[in-house]
């Protein structure tokens, strides 16, 4: 049932709010600010954490690689799961490995998850589905909880997985001694605060987006850049447009674009850029420029903070509300998916069932 949505897509990204606040209510306690202890992966002795999964499950895996790393101090290996199984990476049996999916039963992802137990790693789950192949097979199963999603491009069980490993990361944190109290409860209170920013975002720009999609749908090419966790975010972006609209689009960390990817640019390729006002900000901007430069239309995903500082001319900028770094990805994530949605709303393409591909890929 779509209840007054035009697509299972669009009812999914609009239920965001609602599930990422469930998702995080099972690994967190809002009452006393403090994440429960994840019981099945011993984040406090293993020396590193493997992760495998396939396309957004992979993108949310790799935005959860810069927080395990930051916050934990946790040296994570990822790869997607189809080059993982091959790679002979040298794995200690000592480390824990994740598996990510949506539906538990990805092939590459499964046939990875039963690599690692073969190598006696621990094993972990992040899936949606709990009774899928997956969740039955890891010895400890991390749902994501965000009820069954029909779209086959993925929109809110990918911010579910970066509640869940955001929530991880945290935990793993704080068993690991990496953070003190106080930096543990800051970041708590923020993903806290997550869900409430997520609905206030949702009801805000989708008038902005519209505008701007049905600009993006008479392009053939466009490109997304980011620095940080906004560079998966930007490969996300790029892959949700493709999926759904059919336009070529690629996504870049920023710092990339002048080795290479900068001669595409030309007047006719959208470049978004995805710049929340972190650390990175002003590296991103000089990158901003050089694409300006080249007479490129930029579309500037940013906040209020980063609006302000930017003296640059974009030819748009979606301004969102000014978020701690750990939410920035679900935020971001919004005017991403929206975009992609109503683009390919516009090119009139079956967003539910896009051409060539299946929820769940369970062949090879
Ligand atoms: C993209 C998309 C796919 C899946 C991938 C993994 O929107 O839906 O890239 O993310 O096929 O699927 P799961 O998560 O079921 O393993």
């Amino acid at each position: 049932n779509k209840g007054n949505h035009r697509h299972f897509m669009e009812k999914e990204i609009y239920e965001q709010p609602e599930v990422t606040a469930h998702a995080l209510g099972h690994y967190i306690d809002f009452t006393q600010n403090r994440v429960d202890t994840v019981s099945g992966i011993d984040f406090a002795r293993i020396p590193s954490l493997a992760i495998a999964a396939c396309g957004t499950a992979y993108l949310a895996g790799l935005i959860g690689k810069y927080w395990f790393e930051r916050y934990a101090r946790l040296p994570v290996e990822i790869d997607v799961a189809s080059e993982f199984r091959y790679r002979e990476i040298p794995l200690s049996p000592r480390s824990a490995a994740l598996f990510i999916s949506q539906s538990g039963e990805t092939a590459d992802t499964l046939a990875s998850l039963r690599y690692c137990k073969g190598l006696g790693l621990k094993t972990g789950a992040v899936v949606n589905v709990g009774d899928s192949t997956i969740a039955r097979e890891a010895d400890a199963v991390f749902p994501i909880l965000a009820g069954p999603e029909i779209g086959v491009a993925s929109t809110k069980a990918f911010t579910c997985q970066l509640a869940v490993l955001a929530a991880l990361a945290v935990g793993a944190a704080r068993a690991r001694g990496t953070l003190s109290e106080d930096e543990v409860q800051a970041l708590v209170k923020s993903l806290a605060e997550m869900p409430r920013l997520m609905g206030q975002v949702l009801n805000s720009i989708q008038a902005e987006i519209e505008l701007l999609a049905r600009e993006l749908s008479k392009s053939h090419d466009v490109l997304y850049l980011g620095r940080g966790t906004s560079f998966p975010l930007a490969m996300e972006g790029a892959l949700k447009l493709k999926e759904i609209s059919y336009i070529h689009a690629e996504g870049y960390a920023a710092g990339e674009l002048k080795h290479g990817p900068i001669a595409l640019i030309d007047e006719n390729t959208p470049v978004i850029v995805i710049a929340p006002h972190d650390r990175f900000f002003d590296k991103t901007v000089s990158n901003m420029q050089e694409v300006a430069a080249r007479g490129g239309r930029i579309i500037l995903i940013t906040d209020e903070q980063g609006a302000a500082a930017s003296k640059l001319d974009a030819s748009h900028t979606i301004v969102l509300p000014a978020v701690d770094e750990i939410i920035a990805p679900m935020i971001f994530s919004l005017p991403i998916q929206l975009l992609a949605y109503n683009t390919a709303v516009f090119m009139g393409t079956d967003v539910d069932q896009p051409r060539n591909l299946a929820k769940s890929v369970t062949v090879e």
